[in-house]
């Protein structure tokens, strides 16, 4: 088998590039989908298949890595030498890491003070220009939409239809795993990009005769950001899931368009239920994914009664839990317990 050298070349006969595109890869792509007996029978429902897509594995952490790898290729072609984002934090990982790859400067704008440490550490390391405004993510965005109009800078926000060119490669793999596709597609909705790379992708493959079905798309947003669920405008969203604390997604009819079109639905669910899923994931599966991602899991447990018997279910889980010790720290259910170093003292707080 051919050494793999990142979704460009693996997929390239179904994105928008020539042999003479310079790819500017991490080797991103190709994570592990994972059975997940153990989280089904934890809630009732062990009929159920379902798969966790980690995109964690991804080079910086998280799913993006899929969008950026395209998004910076095509800037290059087009002869940019700087990309700008708006940024909740892995957005913002990713145009760092791919810039840096690509020698392109990269300048991101953060929410200031809602990022999580492992995501900022990551821009800052990857030698961008990060700024930290005093304001929402839905006002960074605005921001750097303004500048890219305006100033020789590209924009590799989701908007950038680059991005959903890549991030459509994990319904690719997914039916390639699955050798066809899951009947639901449980997936977390921020800016709403992701969901519609997804269900772009499991059409395009669903043309081609590559799968027998479509899957229902199931989006899951945080209660206190759930714009698209409430329909309307979140001026002020709040959620510990700061990757989508978003108010109001740009790619919102999309995203309508993937639930309508597959017949599923975008839900909501409290900061409460997704630390508990968040907890409940790594301790029965042994993954650590982002609290945003945990929403998902949320999500099943949530709409759990109206999944069908025997139902198979792919679950993306869009970032790397360590991107966020904090709230790996702060909601943990099991603390640190602090002793002595004598032997009796460590013994007895094992309680064997
Ligand atoms: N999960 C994680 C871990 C994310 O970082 C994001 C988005 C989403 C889910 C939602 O995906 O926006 O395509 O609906 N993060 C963006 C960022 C906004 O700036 O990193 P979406």
């Amino acid at each position: 088998m051919a050494r793999y050298t990142g979704l460009i070349n693996k997929y390239r006969e179904y994105l928008p590039v020539t042999d003479k595109t310079p790819v500017i890869t991490l080797n991103e792509g190709n994570t592990p989908l994972i059975k997940a007996d153990n989280l089904a029978r934890a809630i009732g429902r062990d009929d159920l298949e379902i798969y966790l897509k980690y995109e964690g594995s991804n080079p910086t952490g998280s799913f993006k890595d899929r969008g950026m790898t395209m998004a910076v290729t095509k800037a290059v072609e087009e002869g940019s030498n700087a990309i700008i984002c708006a940024s909740t934090g892995n957005t913002s990982a990713a145009a760092a890491a791919y810039g840096a790859k690509a020698g392109v400067k990269c300048y991101v704008l953060i929410p200031d003070g809602y990022i999580a440490l492992g995501k900022l550490s990551q821009a800052m390391m990857y030698g961008a220009k990060v700024i930290a405004i005093s304001g929402n993510f839905d006002q960074a965005l605005d921001a750097v939409k303004e500048i890219s109009t305006n100033y020789p800078v590209t924009l590799v926000n989701s908007l950038n239809p680059y991005r959903i060119e890549g991030q459509k490669t994990g319904a690719f793999e997914i039916i390639e795993a699955l050798e066809d596709a899951p009947d639901y597609h449980f997936i977390p909705v921020g800016n709403a990009g992701n969901i519609t790379a997804y269900w772009k992708g499991y059409k395009e493959w669903h043309n081609l005769g590559k799968c027998s079905k479509l899957p229902k798309m199931m989006g899951i947003q945080a209660e206190g950001s759930a714009a698209i669920v409430k329909k309307q405008v979140i001026k002020n969203p709040q959620t510990i899931a700061t990757a989508i604390r978003i108010g109001n997604p740009a790619s919102w009819e999309k995203a309508e368009a993937a639930r309508d079109e597959s017949k599923g639905t975008i839900d909501m669910v409290s900061d409460e239920k997704i630390i508990e899923a968040y907890n409940l994931l790594a301790s029965t599966e042994g993954i650590l994914a982002e609290p945003a991602s945990c929403a998902t899991v949320a999500g099943i447990i949530k709409l759990k009664d109206t999944l069908k018997q025997n139902a198979k279910l792919v679950c993306i889980l869009t970032g790397n839990g360590l991107k966020d010790p904090d709230s790996a720290i702060k909601y943990a259910k099991s603390p640190v317990e602090k002793t002595t170093s004598e032997l009796k003292d460590i013994v007895k707080l094992l309680n064997f």
